[in-house]
């Protein structure tokens, strides 16, 4: 049932690029955006000024990834919140507003009653869900499908990789349908997402030098994840990989933020990861991190081919495909999935169920 991996969060690491390219060819056909199956129109889209993104957990940190997306794409204002924060907080929406819910399981409590409010404001709601008939997706009034396939172990790997998938299609097809976006531009975007399959599985054959550093790092007791930008958002979904699967403590940082705080964390041999995709923040980030490192820390760093040599500075690197700069969270996710599971691994604990965590958060 495996598949000849020992634990069901490898193997849904290793479904990446199938469920990735799953969803890609059911929203991008012939070249072209096709939103059909979800029964959202241009005209309907073209009307929307705001967007409010409401989840939880990993499916909030795609919610942050696509912010950045959708804002530099479109004139689309866009707001992210935790389903358990917008559901008590008297949020202001208005009819030119489309609320979306991502949800794997299409079950989480808050989310469900996040969708439920908006409902009753007279709001319309779009999903992201993964699990077909669940109730998120059956009250939503637009369904997006990720076709992930079902997801066993508790920590999300695929379903977050096309959740983020459905996120950047939504924003390239909000952009067209608003005017924002060149011909050219977009073809060049859509020919580049259907190459992320095939980048994730490049990334995936070196995986045992990922396994070697996990394990080198496997008795850490802090591990700290800074980035710009897009890099942010990757970062916290590496965290939070991280802290759920190993136990081991971790905090994502918007690199910018280091010197008001955390930085006073840092001691000898603490773990710090850089993530460096976002070309026009990676020097600032890159000196955030050689302030941290001059302070002890331990670099590791997950750049683009060809962007930087870091191999002076940083004490571990992993380069990943150059892509669009929309899409690198896909690829720069990749690592920091092995690093959690590998470090999870080493430590000899239960991987596909972490102690207190459910697949399917149900109570609020
Ligand atoms: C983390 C994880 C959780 C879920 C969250 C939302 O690996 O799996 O943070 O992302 O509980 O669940 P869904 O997407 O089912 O609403």
């Amino acid at each position: 049932e495996k598949g000849g991996f020992e634990h069901f969060m490898m193997k849904e690491i290793h479904e990446q690029p199938k469920a990735l390219k799953d969803t890609i060819n059911t929203y991008v056909k012939d070249g072209k955006i096709d939103l059909s199956s979800v029964g959202i129109s241009p005209e309907e889209f073209a009307q929307y000024h705001r967007i409010c993104i409401v989840a939880c957990g990993s499916a909030y940190h795609v919610g942050i990834a696509a912010k950045y997306v959708m804002e530099d794409l479109t004139g689309l204002m866009v707001d992210v919140d935790f389903a358990s924060e917008f559901r008590y907080r008297n949020p202001k929406l208005s009819q030119d507003t489309l609320v979306v819910i991502i949800s794997q399981s299409g079950e989480t409590a808050d989310s469900l009653a996040a969708l439920r409010l908006t409902k009753e404001m007279g709001v319309k709601t779009l999903a992201i869900v993964n699990v077909v008939g669940s109730s998120i997706a059956r009250e939503a009034d637009h369904v997006m499908y990720t076709l992930a396939g079902p997801e066993i172990a508790v920590a999300t790997t695929k379903a977050y990789s096309t959740q983020l998938i459905c996120m950047y299609i939504l924003s390239m097809y909000a952009a067209q349908v608003r005017g924002e976006i060149e011909e050219s531009t977009l073809g060049n975007m859509l020919k580049e997402i259907v190459l992320l399959p095939e980048k994730v599985a490049s990334i995936l054959t070196d995986k045992e030098r990922i396994q070697w550093f996990a394990n080198k790092f496997a008795s850490a007791h802090d591990v700290f994840f800074i980035g710009r930008g897009l890099d942010y958002a990757i970062c916290q979904e590496g965290s939070l990989k991280m802290k759920e699967v190993s136990y081991v403590h971790s905090e994502a940082y918007a690199a910018g933020e280091l010197k008001h705080g955390t930085i006073s964390l840092i001691e000898d041999g603490t773990l710090v990861i850089g993530v460096l995709t976002q070309s026009h923040l990676c020097e600032k980030t890159l000196s955030n991190m050689q302030e941290v490192k001059s302070r002890g820390a331990y670099l590791m760093g997950v750049a683009e081919n060809g962007s930087y040599y870091l191999e002076d500075m940083v004490d571990f690197v992993v380069y990943v495909p150059k892509t669009d700069p929309h899409f690198t969270t896909t690829l720069a996710i990749i690592p920091l999935q092995l690093m959690g599971y590998y470090v999870s691994v080493a430590r000899g604990l239960d991987v596909d169920k972490p102690r207190n965590l459910a697949k399917s958060v149900t109570v609020e």
